[in-house]
Formats: structure tokens, C-alpha cells, sequence
């Protein structure tokens, strides 16, 4: 049987969000198999899936793998990880691997979003990030296409055909919401509505963005990213291009196979774990 040295061995990294779980496989550079998929009311079961769906893409299985980390909120609903590492450590790190020199990522998910600043040498200078209110995250942005009567994937494209956005002035997602019913209510076009729902949540990330300092080049992840109506909405409002790669709910688990890498080397030259 051929030797594997221990460095070269697969490697996986999992992102357990509060919407949606996943996991890359990683050997060296290559990808070998990769997932994603709802986290539902269960993230400890949404683990198990995530793990076992790019395992079986990759053709590998649990034993395989020299490292395991998990990441994500749900992060301590993943038993079988090795380690387990903050999202801001791993956003930046998956980041840094799509976009080398990144100096800013801009991650917007279900429940929380955050800009994270890098220096140059791609360490973590300083970040903020918004967990207590649903403005400004896709929860925002899903309650508002119910309230529209339009699919969440529709948002984007209908918000960049208005010429311009209605202003909302509610900053809460649920007087947001009462709002956006009585616009509809005094017969203004949705597409308008969703626009200026799009630049209120440019608006909030923008706040954030000032307090850590925007440094360019800047990378979008987390399902947000998918929304080309809120990249559009942030370029125009930061006054910067922004880089959205093809998957970017994918960054933070890439991240954390990045990371798995990096510590099952080290522990396989005989260096011990590390705390992050
Ligand atoms: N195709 C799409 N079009 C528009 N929006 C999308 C699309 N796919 C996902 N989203 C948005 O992305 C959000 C989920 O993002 P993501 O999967 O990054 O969240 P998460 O990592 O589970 O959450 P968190 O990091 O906050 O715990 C949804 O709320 C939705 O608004
Ligand atoms: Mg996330």
C-alpha cells in the first residue's frame, strides 16, 4: 500500500450556520468534495449530513481525514470535529485564499453580519460584527420577501431593475416589515420597495464598516452575497468594487479546512494544537 505522509492527508472544514451547514475537503489545493445544505431545527444532525455528503462526493470516510474543524455558531454541535475556530478566524482565512490580500470581508448570513478588517500580512486586525438585531442580515431580507410576496432568490435582480430605491426609514426589522406592507398598501412598485430595502442594509453595513476601516481589496461571503441587489447597493455606498466568489457561502468552511491543513501539519512535524 502506498504511504501518505501525514501532511498530505484530507483534511475538512465545516461551517454550521444558523441556515445552512458546510463542509469542504480538502487535499493540499484541491477540493475533493464539498457541501450545503439547510441546518434546520437540528444543527447536530445537519453536521453528521454535511460531513457524510462531501465525504461520499470525495469518496472518503471519516477515518480518512487527518483533521476535522468546525466553525460557525453551531460549532459545538459538530462531535466528531478535532478543533473547533471562531468564524471571524475563518472567513478570514477562506478569504485570504480566493482573494490573496484581501483587506476587508463582508459577511452576511442568516442571523449576523460582520466586516472583518486583515493587515497585510492577512492576520485578523479587527473586526465588528452585528448578532443582536436582524437588520442588516438575510433573516431581514427573508421576512421582507414574505411580506412581498416575492422568492428571496428574486430580491436581487427585481431590486436592480428599479431606477431608484424607496427610502425605509425603520431600522427594526419588524416596523421594516409594517412598513414595506403599507408601501405596498399605497400602491408603490415593489421593485422600488426592494431596492430601498437593498440600500438600508448597505447603509447598516456601511456604520460597521466605518468603525474597523474599509481596507480594499474587499471580499463578500456568507448567502447575502448571492443578493447581486445588496453587492450593488454596498459598491455604490462604500464607494468600493467588491469581489464575490462563486460560492460564497462557502468561504468559512473553506477557511476552516484551510485551517485543518495548517494544524494537522504542524501536529504531524510534532507540533501541538493550537488555541484560536
Ligand atoms: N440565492 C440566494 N439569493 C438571495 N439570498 C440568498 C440566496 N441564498 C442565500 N441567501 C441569503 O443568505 C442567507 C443565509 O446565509 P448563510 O448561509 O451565509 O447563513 P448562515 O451562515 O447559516 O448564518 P450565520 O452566519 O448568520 O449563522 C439567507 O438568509 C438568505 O437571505
Ligand atoms: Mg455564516
Amino acid at each position: 500500500m502506498r504511504h501518505v505522509a501525514a501532511q498530505t492527508r484530507p483534511v475538512a472544514g465545516m461551517d454550521i450556520g444558523s441556515l445552512s451547514t458546510e463542509t469542504v475537503v480538502l487535499q493540499g489545493d484541491r477540493v475533493l468534495g464539498s457541501s450545503l445544505l439547510p441546518t434546520g431545527a437540528d444543527p447536530r444532525r445537519a453536521a453528521e449530513r454535511s460531513l457524510e455528503a462531501a465525504l461520499e462526493k470525495a469518496g472518503l470516510c471519516r477515518s480518512h481525514l487527518a483533521m476535522l474543524v468546525a466553525t460557525g455558531y453551531g460549532r459545538v454541535s459538530a462531535p466528531r470535529a478535532d478543533e473547533r475556530v471562531t468564524e471571524i478566524t475563518c472567513h478570514a482565512r477562506g478569504a485570504r485564499r480566493l482573494l490573496p490580500g484581501v483587506g476587508t470581508v463582508i459577511d452576511i448570513g442568516g442571523q449576523d453580519s460582520k466586516v472583518i478588517r486583515l493587515d497585510p500580512s492577512g492576520r485578523v486586525a479587527d473586526f465588528v460584527m452585528n448578532d443582536r438585531c436582524a437588520a442588516g442580515t438575510g433573516r431581514f431580507l427573508e421576512v421582507m420577501a414574505r411580506a412581498l410576496e416575492v422568492p428571496l432568490e428574486e430580491l436581487g435582480s427585481l431590486g436592480l431593475s428599479a431606477p431608484r430605491g424607496l427610502p425605509i426609514s425603520s431600522l427594526c426589522t419588524v416596523f421594516a416589515e409594517s412598513e414595506v406592507v403599507s408601501l405596498l398598501a399605497q400602491g408603490h412598485p415593489r421593485p422600488e420597495i426592494i431596492r430601498g430595502l437593498h440600500e438600508s442594509i448597505a447603509q447598516r453595513i456601511q456604520g460597521m464598516a466605518e468603525r474597523v476601516g474599509l481596507a480594499p481589496p474587499v471580499l463578500m461571503s456568507g448567502g447575502v452575497a448571492n443578493n447581486r441587489g445588496v453587492v450593488e447597493a454596498l459598491k455604490a455606498r462604500l464607494r468600493v468594487d467588491i469581489a464575490v466568489p462563486p460560492e460564497p457561502q462557502m468561504v468559512g468552511a473553506l477557511g476552516a479546512a484551510l485551517l485543518a491543513a495548517e494544524m494537522a501539519e504542524e501536529r504531524g512535524s510534532g507540533g501541538g494544537g493550537r488555541t484560536r
